[in-house]
Formats: C-alpha cells, structure tokens, sequence
C-alpha cells in the first residue's frame, strides 16, 4: 500500500470513530463512550495528517516544529480555559471556539488559492476549485464574526437588544446577492492578482454579514444562535475539506454542520419558536430581569419551610425533581444527588424531569446531574413523564421557572404560548424552590404556578435549601 492509502485507510477509520462518537453521545449512559471514541478518531485523523505532511515535506523538522508549536499553543489555551470556565459560562465559551472553526475556514481558502502553482488551475477545474474557495471563506467569515458577536452578547459586553437597523432583511439579501456576484466574477479569473481582490471582497462581505444576522438577534435567541453557528462552522470546516481535498475533514464537517442544524430544530422546537423567525431575527430581546407582569394578580402565595418539606418527603411514595436553571446557578446539583440517594434508600421512587431547554444550553441538566452521578435510570425526558404527575405525591421544581409555567398552556397571549411545559401542577404537591417571589423566568413572564393552592414556596438559595432539607432527613 501507498503512503495515500494508509492515509485512506486511517482516515476511513477515524470517520466511523466520529460517527460512532455521535451515536454514543445521544445517550447520558453512552457519552462516556462517545467522548472516547471521538478522541480515539481525532487521535488518529492527526497522526494520519501529520504523517503525510511529513512524507511530503521538504524540510519535515521545519514541519514538525511548526505542527508541535501550533498543537502546543492550542492546546494549553483549551486546557486552561476549559479548567477556569464556570458552568453558567459555558455557552458563550462553545461560541468562541466556533469563531476559530470560521476563522480557519477563511485562512484555509486564502491558502489554498494562493498557495497552488501559479495560483490557478486549468479549465474548468478552475472554476470549481475556485468557487470552492469562495464558498468556504463566505461561510467561514460569517461563522468568525457571528460567532465574536454571539459571544459578546452572551458574555453581556455587548447589549443583548436586537439591533434592527431598518429594512434589515433587504440589507441581508443584498450581501447575499453581492456574494453570489462576486464568487461568479472570482470564478471566471486567471491570474492571482485578477483574483485576490474578489477574494478579499467576499470575505468583506462575508464578515459583515455575520455580524449584522446576530446583532439583529437578541440575547432570548443566542443559544439558538450557538447552535445554528456549530452548524455552520461544521459546513466551512467541510468546504475547507474540498479546498484541501481533505476527505476527513469533508465528513467530519457535514457530521457538525448536520448535527448543529438538527440541534438548532430540536432546540426551536421546546421553545415553540420557528426556526426562520429566530434567523431573521428582531425577537428574542433581552429577556426581563425582575417582575414582569407584576401588574397580573395571580392572588396570594403560601411558604414553607424546609423541615416541612423533609417530613412531605418522609411520608412521600413518588417524588419526581424538575431541575431548571436556578440549580446551575445555585450548584445544588450535589446536595440534590444526595437528597435523591437518602430518599430511594427510604424507597421512595425518585425520577428527574427533564425539559428539552432547562437551563441555558441544551442537555445543561444532564452534564450538571451526570456530575453529581445520579444515576441515569432516574433521569426522564419532558415527553416520557408529562402523563404521570397525576400519580406523582410531590415534585420539587429546583430553580426551574418557564418550563413549568402553565400559562404556555392557558394563555394564549403569553410571550411563552404554545412551549411544551412539565405539567406539574397535576401532583398532589408542588414545591418550587426560588430566591425571591420578585423575580420571573426567563422569559421575563410571571408564573401562575407559584399561586396555586398545591403549590408551596421555599425561598432562598436552592443549595442552602436542599442541604438543610438533607440534613432534616
Ligand atoms: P428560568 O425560567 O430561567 O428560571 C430560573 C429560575 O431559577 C428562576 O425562577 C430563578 O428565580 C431561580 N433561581 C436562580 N438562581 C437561583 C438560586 N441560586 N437558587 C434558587 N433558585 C434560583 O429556568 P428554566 O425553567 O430552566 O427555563 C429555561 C429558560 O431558558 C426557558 O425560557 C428557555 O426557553 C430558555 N432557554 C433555554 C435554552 C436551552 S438550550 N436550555 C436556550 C435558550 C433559552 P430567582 O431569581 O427568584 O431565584
């Protein structure tokens, strides 16, 4: 076999590795798994690459070095970053990363147009070849700047607000007409110089356009955003691919860039939002911060304490925990884990409940309780318990807040409408466990939930709350 073969081979090897890893990362009980073949790809997609470049290299120390230097560099940055990262920080961290994906797309074109002999192909492989670079740097570039701006955003360096600059939609479609007139003019040059400047401008273009489509999208949106970015770096990182006749690099693309887009529906889906509307932006606005619809008499709330709650707990044969965001805030996924443990040894039946979107990320509730190792038979999806609270004796929400909100049920004119919620208002008693009655969800919509007669409140910090109930236990 040939040095190209092996490469084949090895990278054929690694492709079903990724696609094996994806399959095991659907499943909190086989991520474990999945992460660890995704390495073992990556492991051998690298080394396969770096062999070949050296077979290939005039000067392969040279080449070695820059690769070390490079992987060195790179690699210290993720460890440290990857360890200093808060858990709440996470999303605006995945936006970064896709901004390098862009950026390396956009690098990766320019090379490749001029670096080839002359610059140029001959005939019609010309155009394809050039049209291939065209599209990776356009998709590159909106990847690298939409990505700054997502994570502007949601850091809040910049303000969450949708920018809505006027016939924002035909500005758009004019930078996309522009792109399309200018990869077609690139197309038909020969020469480097002719064809440089075409090449800058579709990345003018490019950068400008990513920029624009997420600053009109407010903060509400931008995890969808994140998303829908993963998605299109995967599809520069595969036109880089055919820039560089990498067929790895093709496959691994269109993996991302289809399981981003997949992600971004699903996502959409459990926040009952369409997937253009979110795309072409103007909604999503910083969602309010405290007291929204403050106005609504929802009637009076009734308290309790958390010793109280320990002796429901004791007396209870089903307890079903629907975690949201207040718990990643809080941390309070450990004393939960604990709580969950003491109660099934007490042979209460304990199940999580899991909405498509708690939290601020998708499967945010699942990284936090695989961390705290609850067990992953205890852990349902929204749609495998939604029939069940009937028969359920308490449910503890812990800092969860629109996704157990029935006014997305009952209101048809809640900014929330139509979002599949836990229905846990059908349990024989609910405790929500948050800081303040002051404060909304997310969305910035007060919650009826809280003023049911079944339901009680247990303020303060979910941890401080679940650690005292452990210890009444
Ligand atoms: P939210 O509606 O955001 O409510 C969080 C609740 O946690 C609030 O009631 C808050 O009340 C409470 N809380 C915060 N810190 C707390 C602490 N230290 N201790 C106790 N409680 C605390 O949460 P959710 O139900 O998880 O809903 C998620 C929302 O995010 C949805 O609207 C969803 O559409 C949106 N969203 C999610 C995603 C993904 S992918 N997950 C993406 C985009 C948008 P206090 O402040 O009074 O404590």
């Amino acid at each position: 076999m040939t040095a190209v073969s092996y490469q084949s081979v090895a990278y054929l090897i690694a492709a079903l590795l990724f696609i094996l890893a994806l399959a095991g990362l659907s499943r909190q009980k086989t991520a474990k798994r999945g992460n660890y073949l995704g390495i073992t790809g990556m492991a051998i997609a690298l080394a396969a690459t770096i062999g070949i470049a050296l077979l290939g290299a005039e000067q392969p120390l040279l080449v070695v070095g820059l690769m070390a230097a490079a992987i060195v560099v790179g690699g210290a940055f993720g460890v440290w970053k990857a360890r200093h990262v808060q858990m709440t920080e996470m999303p605006q961290l995945v936006a970064l990363l896709h901004c390098f994906v862009g950026l390396a797309a956009v690098l990766v074109g320019f090379n490749s147009f001029l670096m080839q002999p002359g610059g140029y192909f001959e005939g019609q492989t010309n155009i394809y070849h050039l049209g291939e670079v065209g599209l990776a740097v356009f998709i590159g570039g909106v990847t690298f700047t939409g990505s700054i701006v997502a994570n502007l955003k949601l850091s809040a360096k910049i303000s969450g607000k949708p920018l809505l600059l006027p016939g924002r939609n035909f500005l758009n479609l004019m930078m996309l007409l522009a792109y399309v007139v200018l990869v077609a003019l690139f197309g038909m040059t020969t020469g480097v110089e002719a064809g440089l400047p075409f090449l800058v401008a579709i990345a003018a273009v490019s950068l400008v356009l990513g920029a624009h489509l997420v600053l009109a999208i407010g903060g509400g949106d931008m995890p969808v955003v994140v998303s829908m970015l993963n998605s299109y770096s995967g599809w520069a990182a595969a036109m880089a691919g055919f820039t560089l006749g990498n067929d790895l690099l093709i496959v691994t693309g269109a993996l991302v860039g289809s399981s981003g887009a997949y992600l971004s529906y699903i996502m959409c889906k459990g926040m009952n939002r369409s997937f253009t509307s979110v795309i072409l932006g103007g909604f999503g606005d910083t969602p309010a911060k405290s007291g929204a619809s403050k106005a609504q008499d929802l009637g009076e709330h009734t308290e309790v304490t958390t010793d109280e709650v320990a002796a429901m707990l004791k007396k209870a044969k089903s307890v079903v925990i629907a975690p949201g965001y207040g718990m990643a805030v809080a941390q309070a996924q450990f004393p939960v884990a604990d709580l969950t443990k003491r109660l099934q040894k007490e042979g209460v039946d304990v199940k999580f409940a899991i909405h498509p979107v708690a939290g601020r990320m998708p499967g945010h509730m699942n990284v936090l309780l695989a961390e705290a190792k609850v067990p992953y038979d205890s852990v349902y999806e929204m749609d495998e318990v939604n029939d069940d609270f009937g028969n359920v004796d308490v449910v503890l929400v812990i800092g969860a807040n629109d996704t157990v909100n029935p006014s997305a049920e009952t209101e048809p004119d809640s900014p929330i409408a139509g979002m599949p919620v836990l229905r846990v208002w059908e349990a024989g008693k609910v405790i929500v466990f948050k800081r303040s009655m002051g404060n909304a969800g997310y969305s910035g919509v007060q919650n009826p939930l809280f003023f049911n007669d079944n339901t009680d409140m247990l303020l303060g910090d979910a941890k401080a709350s679940v650690d005292a109930i452990v210890k009444a236990l």
